[in-house]
């Protein structure tokens, strides 16, 4: 398959394959540039710690490809490697940005499952907050038809996620009761979608009115702003309790989480934003059959990621191509004002996800 006219495959390791571009004309390493535009974090901090800076390309690994990026996404993550709080698995790059869409210009020699003028978006373990970056060609999908590289940049952190922790790990199934915490976040805003087209009735909290008319609009049964309402009275009342619950709060939701799920109920846990310690009523646990799970993504390793790439391709792709499921971006920015873009989800102002433009057109 590799460096076939009809597949041409740019072969990083393997000198003997002929380079061609994506129309068949031969390509010379001089179309790809030795350095390229990235973002790196200065030192912890703030968001003025994101620098403009020049840095050699990466190169893929034998089971890698090379992506020129048109666009990334900007995730809570990025913010918290920031700050110094998620700091890169080993092997992985320095740079954030945990997600992109783009074309791939170049693979591993071991690559068979993806070509040079492919274009794609990937799940990366970092570096995506630059012009180019490496990731396991597992790790990609095409571009869900229709859809522009920049709503597909901002895709797989979340979808990736979610799928894996509501639909894998808590088996959410049609006509069951799923709430999300923080519906509005890149995360909520996936989940309230996704939960929905297959069949859920689906609750969220939020913390402002404005973002609780947003997520109806999304797809929520019933928002509920935590601010100024009870979730726990609110879906007991409407649903008799939730099947699932999908947690980026942690400890001071625990009890109440746990109170609000159904007999054999299922709860996943993937971030402590109100912190990561809760006191438990264990007999509470037993007496309902409640079972209590977690995950992060990011150090899995490429055939996990890979695994559930597939199982999104097959499920959930078709619902982005037929509108289903749309991506939700709330702003763009360029590539050399990310730290903009990390003050609105500092200050908790997102709705949906925001968007780096790299060298995507508009
Ligand atoms: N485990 C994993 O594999 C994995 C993968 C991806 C993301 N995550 C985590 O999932 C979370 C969401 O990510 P994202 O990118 O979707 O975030 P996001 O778009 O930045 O949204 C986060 C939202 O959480 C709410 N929030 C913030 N601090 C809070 C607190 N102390 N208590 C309650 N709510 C709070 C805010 O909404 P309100 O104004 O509505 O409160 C905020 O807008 C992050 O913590 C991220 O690290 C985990």
């Amino acid at each position: 398959m590799a460096g076939s006219l009809a597949n041409p495959t740019f072969v990083y390791g393997d000198t003997s394959i002929l380079r061609l571009s994506k129309t068949g004309e031969p390509m010379t390493a001089a179309e790809l540039p030795e350095t390229m535009t990235a973002i790196a974090i200065r030192e912890p901090g703030g968001p003025e710690v994101l620098t403009p800076m020049q840095r050699p390309l990466p190169q893929p690994g034998a089971d890698e490809v090379l992506i020129r990026v048109a666009a990334a996404g900007v995730n809570r993550p990025d913010c918290l490697q920031r700050q110094g709080l998620y700091p890169p698995p080993p092997g992985a790059s320095d740079l954030p940005g945990l997600e992109v869409a783009g074309t791939i210009v170049a693979t591993g020699h071991a690559v068979n499952s993806a070509a040079v003028g492919d274009e794609v978006c990937a799940l990366l373990t970092g570096g995506g907050y630059a012009e180019y970056c490496v990731t396991p060609a597992v790790q990609c999908l095409p571009i869900p038809a229709g859809l522009s590289a920049l709503e597909a940049a901002t895709l797989p952190e979340t979808f990736f996620t979610v799928w894996s922790n509501v639909f894998d790990r808590a088996r959410l199934a049609a006509g069951e009761t799923f709430l999300v915490h923080g519906g509005a976040s890149g995360i909520g805003t996936t989940a309230i979608q996704v939960a929905r087209a297959f069949g859920a009735r689906v609750f969220a909290t939020v913390g402002s009115d404005e973002k609780r008319t947003y997520c109806e609009q999304l797809g929520a049964e019933r928002a509920i702003n935590y601010r100024a309402e009870n979730f726990l009275e609110i879906v007991k009342d409407s649903a008799g309790g939730a099947d699932v619950i999908l947690d980026i709060v942690g400890g001071k939701y625990l009890d109440d989480n746990v109170k609000l799920l159904k007999p054999d109920g299922r709860l996943a846990i993937i971030a402590v934003l109100g912190g990561a310690k809760a006191e438990l009523n264990l007999a509470r646990v037993m007496m309902k059959r409640v079972q209590i799970t977690g995950s992060t993504l990011r150090a899995r390793e490429p055939a996990f990621k890979g695994a559930i790439a597939e199982s999104l391709r097959q499920h959930v792709w078709p619902k982005l191509a037929d509108g289903t499921i749309k991506p939700v971006i709330q702003e763009r920015f360029p590539l050399a004002a990310a730290a903009d873009a990390h003050r609105v989800l500092d200050e908790n102002r997102a709705m949906g996800k925001l968007v780096l433009q790299v060298t995507a057109a508009e």
